[in-house]
């Protein structure tokens, strides 16, 4: 059979990669181009050098950004609290690529490297069979003749030297990483341990805020339909020219530079996984820190109270586990992501932000919609409606709650 390994040009994949070979298989080896800094042609040599039969680089940055990346920013998402979910945001595409070679090369099985612990074998293969039902998944590390030859990273570098597999000596990291231009993650290694502080220099996106400028930065983001379509960044000297951006994917890797140099977007956290065990993590998520940042924020000035309760009770949470789960190819993830057109109707603003030592500030904000009114909202004015319609809604309302007090003190509770 002819199988396409999802290959990231390290150790585990390459020993998959000749490990598949011999066990009678041909083998294209499968990257995506997700925004990662990576060598892409030396990892296509060293894939045809450990015996692939073919290569193939697939380029899915703008369809990262624009159809995972801006749905979960208009929609809120967040895991937990505090993941941004860079790497369950990227994993969709990646399998789309993956089954799209598959299917036009002719391959009957898919493979990839992921543990049997983690997140990204469900997310992987639930995709892969989503879009493709009849492909046949090899997972390396669910296979007792693979996990028991491998037990550990010395059998793997023997078995490498034996295949003739190039082992990259320079600065081998204590951690394993993750990364695409929405986020990078660190897990794994020396952050096992929860109470262990990353050295400094593990962080690779962002500056730390210590090292960060002292004087702040200045930027507006215009929405429409709760998408960014315009990043404008102020001169940061007097005289000097702004700076405009308004193609999707150069708005996202604009604001990926900016929170980089003024240290924005670092988390260091114990998460809960899909299969229910905890792992530590850290993440740097700059550019969709910032754009977090303001999309909540030109919510508060264009979204209806009601639609905004109701779309952080149900699409927010909801989107952000199918994500996490990985269940984006699913009958619920189309249900749920159709309502985020119908929730962003209004959010048409611009906010204005300062980045400043690690700190997304927001300082103002404007829109033409008009569900602000200045009138309607001031202390210092009546306007809209009058003071005794308010008492007539208090009255109204107190009706229940008098009773519920009345009852209390019926029952020495009071
Ligand atoms: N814990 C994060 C998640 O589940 C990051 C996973 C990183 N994956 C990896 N193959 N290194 O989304
Ligand atoms: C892995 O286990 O392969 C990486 C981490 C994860 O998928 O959660």
């Amino acid at each position: 059979g002819r199988v396409l390994l999802a290959y990231s040009g390290g150790l585990d994949t390459s020993c998959i990669l000749a490990w598949l070979i011999e066990e009678g298989y041909e083998v294209y080896a499968f990257m995506a181009d997700v925004g990662q800094e990576e060598d892409f042609e030396a990892a296509r040599a060293k894939s045809l050098k450990v015996g692939a039969k073919k290569f193939f680089l697939e380029d899915m940055k703008r369809e990262f950004v624009t159809e995972l990346i801006y749905p979960a920013v208009q929609a809120n998402c967040i895991y937990e609290g505090v993941y941004l979910l860079g790497t369950s945001l990227a994993r969709p595409v990646i399998a789309r690529g993956m089954i799209e070679v598959a299917a036009r090369e002719g391959c009957d099985f898919v493979s990839h490297g992921c543990t049997g612990k983690g997140n990204d074998q469900v997310r992987f293969e639930l995709a892969f069979y989503g879009l493709k039902p009849d492909i046949k998944v090899i997972a390396p590390w669910r296979l007792p003749e693979f996990y028991n030859r491998f037990a550990g990273r010395a059998a793997l570098l023997e078995y490498a030297a034996a295949k003739n597999i190039p082992v990259q000596q320079t600065a081998a990291k204590p951690w394993s990483t993750d990364e695409n231009l929405f986020h990078i993650s660190y897990e794994a290694g020396i952050l096992e341990q929860p109470n262990t502080t990353p050295p400094d220099d593990m962080w690779k996106l962002t500056t730390s805020p210590e090292k960060a400028p002292e004087t702040p930065e200045r930027l507006s983001i215009e929405f429409q339909r709760g998408l960014p379509v315009k990043v404008t960044v102020q001169p940061s000297a007097p005289g000097g020219k702004e700076s405009v951006y308004t193609d999707g994917v150069d708005i996202f890797l604009a604001l990926n530079a900016l929170a980089r140099k003024h240290g924005v977007g670092r988390i260091d956290i114990v998460e809960n996984r899909f299969i229910g065990v905890k792992s530590r993590g850290c993440y740097e998520s700059p550019g969709a820190t910032i754009l977090r940042v303001a999309h909540m924020d030109i919510e508060g000035l264009t979204l209806d109270r009601n639609v905004r309760a109701m779309r952080d009770q149900f699409v927010t949470v909801q989107l952000s586990q199918i994500l996490y789960n990985g269940y984006f190819f699913s009958p619920e993830r189309e249900f749920v992501t159709s309502c985020i057109p119908a929730s962003q109707r209004t959010v048409n603003g611009t906010v204005r932000l300062k980045l400043y030592r690690g700190n997304v500030v927001v300082e103002g904000r404007f829109s033409n919609e008009g569900l602000y009114d200045e009138r309607e909202s001031s202390m210092d004015e009546l306007g809209g409606f009058l003071p005794t319609d308010t008492s007539g809604f208090i009255q109204i309302e107190s009706i229940r709650i008098k009773k519920w007090g009345q009852s209390n003190q019926r029952r020495g509770q009071g």
